[in-house]
């Protein structure tokens, strides 16, 4: 038995940090530059744990489903795209500058930004005053070809729904989809964000999986109900703990320029309750804002009704940055073993796990390398195996749990004679015997992804 406990609140994201690095997973960006704020580089294992997220949420939209097609859009696109989707006259935050510390707040987060001057500090702690607040674009701006003009400028997308509205009909003719049918994507996104932080939360680079699903107008708010519970039990099934999960439904003020409703997926932080996903309905605002300014029609005609309508369209947008984070924060765990001997363990659920199971020698000799050598040859087409010869049994059983490493699969002298391994559990640390030829079978049962159908 282990008793789990998780860190202390103040120290859990700094541990979480630290290990992030220590094992490969995320490191600032141009670190050796002393980095660039809010922008991160994945190393091995983070690069395997968000590939595997963004695997599952596409497979999960464009693969198990018949009604959603596929898209990659790109970042740049027409500076008109911006001023139809609204996002030049309102994708503004309230900027305020302290004239003490020079410190730079976004005015409706006052109460949890800290003052650069004493960093335990809200702003103001430094006796300054704070000026009024002006609105702050939040896109960033850049030049097309080699002249600086007006004429030029054009943004990196903030969103990467736009995409999909502009090619809307491209995609709907050839794929043959009738309404309602959903588009996904997953692509980069780009905010100057005013206060970036908390690890990767809140970063100024970051990637979003979108799709957005076309309604027949009066379906809308069946589809987004639909669509808001799918969502969550999507995110129950990856392993996320259900008690630190919950909806957040958003009124008035709160509401974006498109939306009519609009619910967001929270998660329990250490730093507090935030969000994870928005399912946002957003009715024809995009797709006859598109039309205004193209010039171009985007309806669509029903053959059955003989109706000709302009699609609404529910929205679910998660960040693939920000869903890597939960899933870290959700895994990980320091258990004490047995007293005095505390573990570091990041819990994921086998299916987005960087590495799916480790093969253990016991010993560097007998001809044990050589069979582990085998069984990693017999698995790796189906499974991200790692083979570790490194060190005592034991300290390579914890370095797989820091890594997250469900399975541990260790050949010893046994393994010689009767062709079976020993299987570690990472979670309950229980072990049992298992036949080689069983091995994927083994692996395959313990980490299927099964979210419910919707
Ligand atoms: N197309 C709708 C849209 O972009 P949003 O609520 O602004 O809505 C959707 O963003 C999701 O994108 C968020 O729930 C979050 O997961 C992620 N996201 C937004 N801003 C982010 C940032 N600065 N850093 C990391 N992820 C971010």
């Amino acid at each position: 038995m282990t008793d789990s406990k998780p860190a202390k609140a103040p120290d859990r994201m700094a541990s979480l940090a630290s290990l992030c690095k220590r094992r490969g997973f995320i490191f600032p960006s141009s670190e050796i530059y002393g980095g660039i704020n809010a922008c991160w580089d994945y190393g091995p294992l983070g690069v395997a744990l968000k590939n595997n997220l963004k695997r599952l949420w596409w497979q999960s939209m464009t693969q198990w489903r018949d009604d959603i097609e596929g898209l990659d859009a790109a970042i740049l696109m027409h500076p008109k795209v911006w001023e139809a989707s609204g996002h030049v006259e309102n994708f503004t935050d309230p900027l305020v500058d302290c004239k003490t510390c020079k410190g730079r707040f976004r005015e409706d987060q006052l109460e949890t930004s800290r003052c650069p001057n004493k960093p335990s500090k809200s702003p103001k702690a430094c006796g300054g005053e704070l000026m009024p607040a002006r609105m702050f674009n939040l896109m960033f701006k850049t030049h097309m070809g080699p002249v600086e003009e007006t004429g030029s400028v054009c943004y990196l997308r903030p969103e990467t729904a736009q995409g999909i509205y502009v090619n809307f009909l491209n995609v709907m003719a050839p794929s043959r989809q009738k309404i309602p049918f959903g588009i996904a994507q997953i692509g980069k996104a780009f905010r100057n964000e005013i206060s970036p932080g908390n690890f990767i939360f809140r970063s100024r680079e970051f990637e979003q999986m979108e799709m957005q699903f076309f309604v027949k107008p009066g379906t809308d708010e069946e589809w987004f109900a639909r669509w808001r519970a799918a969502r969550m039990a999507w995110h129950k099934a990856l392993g996320l703990n259900a008690a630190k999960l919950q909806f957040h439904d958003q009124t008035g003020k709160e509401l974006a320029h498109y939306a009519k409703a609009a619910t967001d997926i929270h998660f329990e932080f250490p730093f507090g309750w935030q969000e994870v996903e928005g399912i946002h309905n957003r009715t024809d605002f995009d797709l006859k804002r598109h039309m205004q300014f193209s010039g171009k029609d985007l309806s669509v005609f029903e053959e059955a009704t003989k109706e000709r309508y302009v699609p609404y369209i529910i929205e679910t947008s998660v960040g693939a940055d920000r869903l890597t984070l939960t899933a870290l924060v959700n895994a990980y765990a320091e258990e004490e073993v047995k007293p005095g001997d505390v573990r570091t363990v990041l819990k994921f659920h086998p299916a987005i796990a960087p590495i799916q199971a480790a093969v253990l020698p016991l010993v560097n000799r007998d001809g044990m390398p050589e069979l582990a050598r085998e069984v990693v040859q017999g698995l790796k087409r189906e499974f991200r195996v790692f083979f570790d010869d490194g060190g005592a049994i034991g300290r390579r059983y914890r370095r797989m749990d820091e890594a997250g490493t469900p399975f541990c699969l260790t050949v010893d002298g046994d393994s010689l004679k009767d062709r079976t391994v020993t299987l570690r559990e990472r979670d309950s640390m229980a072990q049992s015997r298992v036949p080689i030829d069983a091995l994927a079978e083994a692996l395959r049962s313990r980490s299927a992804f099964e979210p419910p159908a919707v």
